[in-house]
């Protein structure tokens, strides 16, 4: 598929990263497809990340992700999914290669900036989360 899901995590939100990241996304040379500002209850969090549930960091994964405003976004690119993750880098920003947006804006393993869907079926059933197909053109 050449679509892939993306939020923009609250760390960077309150860290004045948002207008950069969507920047380098777009130079990258990713189209928006669909894009909202929106906050997540600790139940749509919770709900999203239910692949974690059993792993000892979701409790403070759903309260990060709760806790302020997120942009969530649909990008298309050819190769989106395995693109985009290249362009994020290392879920663990001290890991993450030089230039990738995790390590320019990550705060740290938990509060890391931005999400990337891990697969096209993911990435299909993320966007379906917070967009309805009228909003996905
Ligand atoms: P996403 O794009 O957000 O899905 O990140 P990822 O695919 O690189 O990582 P993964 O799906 O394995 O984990 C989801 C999110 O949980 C990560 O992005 C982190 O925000 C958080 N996370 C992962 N491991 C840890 C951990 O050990 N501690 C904490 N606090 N958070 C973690
Ligand atoms: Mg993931």
């Amino acid at each position: 598929s050449n679509r892939t899901f993306t939020m923009i995590k609250p760390d960077a939100m309150k860290n004045g990263h948002a207008g950069a990241i969507l920047d380098r996304i777009i130079k990258e040379g990713f189209r928006i497809v669909a894009l909202k500002q929106t906050k997540l209850s600790a139940e749509k969090a919770g709900e999203f990340y239910a692949v974690h549930k059993e792993r000892p960091f979701y409790g403070e994964l759903v309260s990060f992700m709760s806790s302020g405003i997120i942009i969530a976004a649909i990008l298309e690119k050819e190769n989106a999914v395995a693109s985009f993750r290249k362009l994020i880098g290392a879920t663990n920003p001290a890991q993450a290669e030089e230039g990738t947006i995790r390590k320019l804006f990550a705060t740290s393993l938990g509060e890391n900036a931005v999400h990337g869907s891990d697969s096209d079926e993911n990435a299909a059933i993320e966007g379906s989360f917070f967009f309805s197909g009228l909003e996905q053109f």
